[in-house]
């Protein structure tokens, strides 16, 4: 990896001419980097996924990257039930509170991410001090506490919240999660409400990942559809875009964006990261509790990432970025999972201890081959 020299570093910022180390890929000057924020500004909104060390100011580069590209924003993992209301009777705002003071400061659009989900929420949601299930009554009860105390404290601040998380299952029925077990089917239409009732202005969505697969998508469809016919207050969905060199097909992608669009409410981009590792197995889905070993051949990258892989990133993500600029219309925003290749959950996930490559910006925070194929698409 190449190291930025100080001197480097000036140049990056203050002057115009390239900075090169040996054996090194130029640094384009810092004019010749345009913000995505500008370059899409007639689009859609383009964002990233954040963690503290960015939103308490820690990665400085990271934290100026962030002010120059993106113009919203999603906690990667700090307003979670497990971080946010880690006790029963204690929530933990603080890393939440410098997120969304971070967003204003900056003037940015705020998403809340996420308030049900069946992972990264503590057993005792679902139990009461005995350890026995909750009823139907007292776990909607909870619930209603849980969004409205954390959606209530950022009321007009939060602009929009993935309200439900990963409900369905690949072949679009309803995930067997503990909330459907023990509320029943209604537990969806329920978070929303209680949602609304807490800020009646903020976008309210349904988030999933594989949402190109067909059966995944019409469950979608089925899901959202029944929802809206009830008069339940959902403004958008959100896919995830959790995608990879060969997965999902641009046909498959196009027709769901349309599909979600003809629904009537918006549809966003709201993850989106390119996984260039092998997988050991054709899962494509982002199933955040699977696991499988490390093996050397399944982390073919970890001292470079060849030329020839840089530029299939490049190329799929032009390709990406030419189906969501024809998609203007229906799509709101485009948020990334993570600011450079060092940040991604990719490089654990699956496997833990993998170096991936999966963003537009690399390990030094310098753009890539695929930043600058991205942009291009805006310009053909
Ligand atoms: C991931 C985070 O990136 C990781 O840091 C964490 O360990 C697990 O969760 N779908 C989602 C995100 O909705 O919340 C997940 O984020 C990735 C998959």
């Amino acid at each position: 990896m190449m190291r930025l020299t100080w001197t480097c570093l000036l140049t990056l910022v203050l002057v115009t001419a390239a900075c090169e180390a040996p054996g090194e890929e130029p640094v384009p000057a810092e004019e010749a980097v345009p913000a995505l924020k500008e370059v899409f500004a007639d689009a859609f909104l383009v964002g990233a996924a954040l963690n503290p060390d960015q939103f308490y100011g820690r990665d400085t580069l990271g934290v100026a990257l962030i002010t120059k590209h993106f113009n919203t924003i999603t906690p990667e993992n700090v307003m979670k039930w497990e971080q946010i209301h880690p006790e029963p009777d204690r929530y933990d705002f603080e890393a939440a509170d410098r997120f969304v003071a971070f967003g204003e400061e900056r003037d940015l659009f705020i998403v809340g991410h996420t308030l049900v989900w069946h992972n990264q929420t503590p057993d005792w949601v679902f139990e009461d001090d005995r350890g026995e299930p909750l009823t139907r009554e007292a776990l909607l009860e909870r619930m209603r506490d849980h969004i409205q105390t954390v959606v209530g404290r950022y009321r007009g601040r939060v602009d929009g919240w993935d309200v439900v998380n990963e409900a369905l299952n690949e072949d679009g029925t309803l995930r067997p999660t503990r909330w459907l077990e023990i509320i029943g089917e209604d537990y969806l239409a329920h978070a929303f409400r209680f949602a609304h009732e807490a800020d009646p202005q903020a976008e309210l969505y349904y988030n999933d990942y594989s949402l190109t697969n067909p059966a995944k998508r019409e469950g979608a469809v089925r899901l959202v559809q029944g929802l809206l016919d009830a008069g339940v207050p959902v403004t958008g969905i959100g896919m995830q875009g959790h995608y990879a060199l060969t997965y999902p097909t641009l046909e498959e992608l196009e027709t769901s964006i349309t599909t979600f669009a003809g629904l009537g409410v918006d549809v966003m981009i709201t993850e989106l990261d390119v996984a260039v590792l092998p997988r050991p197995s054709e899962y494509w889905g982002a199933d955040v509790t699977r696991r499988e070993e490390l093996r050397a051949e399944l982390d073919p990258y970890r001292e470079a990432f060849p030329d020839s892989m840089q530029q299939a990133l490049a190329d799929r993500y032009a390709d990406f970025f030419e189906v969501f600029l024809r998609q203007q219309e229906a799509l709101t925003r485009v948020t990334f999972w993570g600011v450079t290749d060092g940040d991604s959950w990719l490089n654990n996930w699956p496997i833990r201890g993998r170096t991936s490559y999966p963003l537009l910006f690399d390990r030094a925070y310098r753009p890539k081959p695929a930043f600058f194929a991205v942009v291009a698409t805006a310009r053909e």
